[in-house]
């Protein structure tokens, strides 16, 4: 079992990093986190390449990123709300989803054959809602063919951190036992 996790957050060691990692270690098989925040991935530049060609042509980490999308079995976004949104290198990291939807729209070509199980992790610790993330978050799920089937939340990180967050732990803890079996 192959699971692909998308890391939101600059915190090396915050409350999405730690929700990660307890994922990370109850899971079976192979687990790549692409920290976004800190991998060589631009953003879409819109260039239209992919409304003619399949693929993107733009050369970067998501090269190799792609073929894990297409390979893998499980795919989770994992963010801290921003202005009630994913942050910031996240939706740029995630823009070059495009080429999916650019395929699958002009070219008529599905380029992510195999259906994966999807899950979004949300922690935010203000007075901006977690919807918008949460919809953006399932929408960009879709783009890769994962069903966002789990949303985890820990909204209240002002107060208490993820790792105090027994709800949310015990969530990731079943989202292992399920993907496991
Ligand atoms: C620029 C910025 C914007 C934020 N906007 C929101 C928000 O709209 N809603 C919210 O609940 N928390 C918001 N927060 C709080 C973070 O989501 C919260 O601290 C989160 O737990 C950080 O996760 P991390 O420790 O994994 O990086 C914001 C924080 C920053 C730095």
């Amino acid at each position: 079992m192959k699971t692909l996790i998308w890391n939101g957050s600059p915190r090396k060691n915050g409350s999405t990093a730690y929700l990660i990692s307890e994922l990370e270690q109850a899971l079976n098989g192979e687990v790549r986190v692409v920290d976004v925040y800190r991998e060589a991935i631009g953003p879409c530049l819109d260039c239209r390449a992919c409304w003619k060609e399949p693929g993107c042509i733009r050369q970067d980490a998501m090269r190799e990123i792609y073929s894990e999308i297409i390979a893998c079995d499980n795919i989770v976004i994992a963010s801290p709300v921003y202005y009630s949104e994913l942050t910031g290198p996240m939706l740029s990291a995630l823009s070059r989803l495009q080429m999916f939807y650019a395929a699958r729209r002009f070219l008529k070509q599905e380029l992510v054959p195999k259906p994966k199980r999807g899950a979004v992790i949300l922690c935010g610790g203000g007075e901006g809602s977690a919807e918008t993330a949460e919809k953006t978050a399932c929408c960009l799920l879709r783009q890769m063919k994962a069903d966002p089937k789990h949303v985890i939340l820990s909204l209240r990180t002002d107060q208490i951190e993820s790792w105090k967050d027994s709800a949310a732990i015990a969530q990731i803890h079943a989202l292992a036992a399920e993907w496991n079996q």
